[in-house]
């Protein structure tokens, strides 16, 4: 049998602890499957006097991460420390450059580095294997550089966090508020006592800017990624996508267009019936539309110390089956140094459907000036009903409209019109409508 493969933990929370414990439970099979034994050697975390639930007494302690990447007795360097910078990013560069394998599960890092860490990984010939950034326990990594050869992504999209799809379920199941369902999903572990990060989006757009390079084999370019959250979503706009046949999920799209590559993160109106439409709770979920497969839609979990794991554990695995001498395919599917620099399709020319919400006076002539401004602005409107705004506010009316498909650009200019006419009691609110199957 060939020698163990060495493996080094950096990171021993909620991922790194019960990476240690499915290894050392699933030994035996892991041995089978990948004809060598693989064995936890070292071990990094902050505290080394914390119990981390299975016994590490085996493998040597390290204060400094950077120190244990560079170990020649490491085969694998697996960082789970998390954060774009720091001790995650200097010591996953120093066991790169030592010539070692790498496993992360940090999206933060690989948003910000990835390319220029693929670009050492490449020259070195060695593996930075990241499954468990994008989607947890989803394979979607391997799914999209390794099964898809020759196909020619026109469209991903998918629910990358399980903090707003689980809010967002909640709202719709229960009626309540956004604000009550942040609250219990701190209370039950869900969200982050600050959750700006993943409510405002910048998580589900760090996993998007990896899919986006994967599938058009440009540069990553997270800081370029439009950015909305879900903290502005009421209940009247749940009852108002329900009554019309959709349902609002938090999407990261990332769409090949005419004018570049767009992509944004936001509310989003998917039609009920829709697969994706069916994804609830924490559960993540990835769409991937090609010239060759169609579309393909991969769901499951998205967080947590087991699934994380389990994808964690697969890389560890593709590498303890790796060959020496055998030539690793690139990072992020293309060659780190082919990567194109990625070209930006402004927000302003995005072409899609819009659900626009508008909260006006009850005044005579307000509709006919809604339906004028939408006209000048060659939007055509797909439906305009207009409703009571509720008991309490006799004087208001609330007017939703639904377009064919439009611009950013034409939407953008007659909500400001409706503005300006004066006739708004209330903040507008558009969501973008997105096709799914
Ligand atoms: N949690 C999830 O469901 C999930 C899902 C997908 C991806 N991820 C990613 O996985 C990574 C880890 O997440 P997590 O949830 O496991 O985080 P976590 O529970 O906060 O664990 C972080 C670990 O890093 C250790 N650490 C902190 N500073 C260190 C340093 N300077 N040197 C060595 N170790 C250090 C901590 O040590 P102490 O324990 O001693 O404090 C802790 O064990 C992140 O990149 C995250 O984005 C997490």
């Amino acid at each position: 049998m060939a020698e163990a493969l060495r493996v080094g933990i950096a990171g021993l929370g909620t991922v790194g602890a019960s990476v240690a414990r499915v290894l050392d439970e699933k030994a035996a099979e892991l041995t089978r499957q990948c004809g060598r034994d693989i064995v936890v050697t070292a071990v990094s975390a902050r505290d080394p006097k914390r119990d981390r639930g299975v016994d590490l007494s085996t493998a040597k302690w390290f204060d400094d991460a950077v120190q244990m990447a560079e170990r020649a007795d490491v085969d694998v360097f697996v960082e789970l420390i998390g954060g774009d910078e720091g001790p995650a990013r200097a010591s996953v560069k120093a066991a790169l450059e030592a010539g070692r394998h790498v496993v992360t599960a940090n999206k933060a890092l690989l948003a910000k580095h990835g390319v220029q860490l693929a670009e050492i990984a490449e020259k070195k010939g060695v593996l930075l294997n990241y499954e468990a950034a994008v989607a947890g326990g989803i394979p979607v990594i391997k799914t999209m550089r390794e099964a898809m050869a020759g196909n020619q992504v026109t469209r991903v999209f998918g629910i990358l966090n399980g903090t707003c799809n689980y809010i967002l379920t909640r709202m719709e199941a229960e009626g309540i508020s956004f604000d009550a369902c942040l609250k219990d999903a701190q209370r039950l572990g869900y969200a982050e006592a600050d959750p700006t990060f993943d409510i405002e989006g910048h998580d589900t757009a760090h996993k998007l800017s990896i899919l986006t390079s994967l599938a058009f084999g440009t540069r990553i370019a997270a800081n370029d990624i439009y950015m909305e959250g879900i903290s502005n979503i009421t209940q009247a706009d749940i009852r108002a996508a329900a009554e019309l046949g959709y349902r609002i999920k938090l999407l990261g799209v990332a769409q090949r267009t005419d004018s570049g590559i767009e992509q944004r993160v936001h509310p989003t109106m998917v039609p009920t019936a829709s697969v994706i439409a069916q994804v609830h709770g924490v559960t993540n979920a990835v769409a991937i539309e090609t010239d060759i497969l169609g579309e393909l839609l991969l769901s499951g979990p998205g967080a947590g110390g087991n699934a994380t794991a389990s994808a964690v554990v697969g890389d560890i695995a593709d590498i303890a089956k790796s060959r020496p001498g055998f030539q690793h395919g690139p990072v992020f599917g293309w060659p780190a140094k082919e990567l194109k620099p990625y070209k930006k399709a402004q927000m302003r020319s995005h072409a899609g459907g819009y659900f626009i919400r508008l909260t006006v006076h009850d005044r005579i002539g307000v509709f006919a000036a809604i339906a004028k401004r939408m006209a000048d602005n060659d939007i055509s409107l797909e439906s305009i009903v207009q409703q009571a705004a509720g008991p309490e506010t006799e004087a208001q009316k609330t007017v939703i409209l639904v377009t064919h498909e439009t611009t950013e650009a034409a939407v953008r200019k007659a909500v400001e019109g409706v503005t300006k006419d004066g006739h708004l009691t209330d903040k507008p609110q558009v969501i973008r409508i997105e096709r799914a199957e």
